[in-house]
């Protein structure tokens, strides 16, 4: 019997309308587009407007332009995993709600929380679902409404972060396509320097916490920066030198959007030329679980059978990771 390995056979993408630009932040905050371009490579961001729309929202809506996409019927779907790190509500889960609204009726759904990395991660689940022959239809959806838990008078964070989700559905596959190895770490001295305080069972919200604003993303930027350059650049060495890969049979590098610098830092260690670096967050800024989600549906017409990619995440926590992997069809 031939291995089985699990491809990602499908995309599909959602971000709200409405455009937060460099210029209108000039008016809320002390910052100005030369910074944020030149030390995020940030333009605007998507923001979800409106009252009762959550992260659900644009995960459902991500996920039925992929079943659209691929005409496929919803009751084909296992499971349902939603990576986030701004679920709908406590306790009950997103992916639930998500797969019940898609008409996923077959399927068993649940959260993955690993702040930046929820998509990796969830990629590496997914897999081993299909891989284990458990499981044929995998829908994996990253989704953020990252604007729920951002002080928009705080410049240190409210620049950055953006809104957005992406799916992708992963199969079996029996030519050696897909998934071929991965990386995926995690380091708890993360925990100080990037959260959400009072968002939680240590901290609960409480109007204290409102008052010391402890329920928006706090991030010692500098911090979180150094170890983003470092870790996400380890891993994705050590991924090309464990499978024998180069700067010259890697067609793409497919980076978690936090900052620019991050990405162009992880590529200079590999040599990796410009034209193979997916590259969006001057459109989105960082949508934490859908940057990668949202980058393979924006290149998903340049993605040929057999590419070799290389996915590369660092987040909250800390977490990080890198992933080699086989792109499966041509669009
Ligand atoms: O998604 C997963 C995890 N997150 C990340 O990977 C993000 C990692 N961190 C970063 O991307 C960067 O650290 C930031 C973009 C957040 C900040 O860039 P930086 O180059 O590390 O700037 P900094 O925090 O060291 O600040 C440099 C200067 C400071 O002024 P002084 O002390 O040099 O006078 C800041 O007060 O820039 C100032 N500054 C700003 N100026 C204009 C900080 N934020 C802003 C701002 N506009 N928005």
């Amino acid at each position: 019997m031939k291995k089985i390995t699990a491809v990602i056979t499908g995309v599909g993408k959602y971000v709200p309308d409405f455009v937060l630009t460099n210029a209108m932040l000039e008016e809320m905050v002390d910052t100005n587009d030369e910074w944020i371009t030149t030390r995020t490579g940030i333009k605007e961001r998507r923001i979800l407007k409106g009252e009762g729309k959550g992260t659900s929202y644009m995960a459902i809506k991500a996920a039925e332009q992929l079943l659209q996409k691929k005409n496929l019927d919803p009751k084909e779907i296992d499971l349902v995993i939603v990576s986030t790190a701004t679920p709908d509500m406590q306790a009950a889960s997103t992916a639930v709600y998500t797969a019940t609204q898609i008409g996923a009726t077959n399927a068993f759904g649940f959260d993955l929380e690993a702040a930046c990395s929820s998509f990796l991660y969830g990629m590496s689940v997914a897999s081993s679902y299909i891989e284990s022959g458990r499981y044929k239809k995998v829908l994996l959806i990253g989704a953020d409404k990252c604007s729920s838990m951002i002080d928009y008078t705080d410049r240190a964070t409210c620049i950055i972060f953006g809104d957005g989700a992406g799916a992708v559905l992963f199969e079996p596959n029996e030519e050696g396509l897909g998934l071929q190895d991965e990386i995926l770490k995690s380091d708890g001295i993360g925990r100080e320097f990037l959260q959400v305080k009072a968002s939680g069972s240590l901290y609960p919200v409480t109007k204290e916490a409102i008052d010391k604003r402890e329920n928006f993303v706090f991030q010692d930027g500098k911090t979180v920066f150094k170890n983003a350059v470092f870790n996400m650049a380890d891993v994705t060495v050590k991924i090309l030198e464990r499978n024998n890969l180069s700067n010259e049979n890697i067609n793409w590098l497919t980076a978690h959007q936090a900052n620019k610098r991050i990405i162009d830092a992880t590529a200079n260690r590999i040599n990796l030329d410009s034209s193979k670096v997916m590259m969006n967050i001057e459109k989105y800024g960082n949508t934490t679980s859908a940057t990668i989600p949202l980058l393979l549906a924006d290149y998903e017409k340049q993605l040929k059978k057999g590419d070799n990619i290389v996915f590369a995440a660092f987040g909250g926590g800390f977490t990080w990771g890198a992933i080699y992997f086989k792109w499966s069809y041509n669009s």
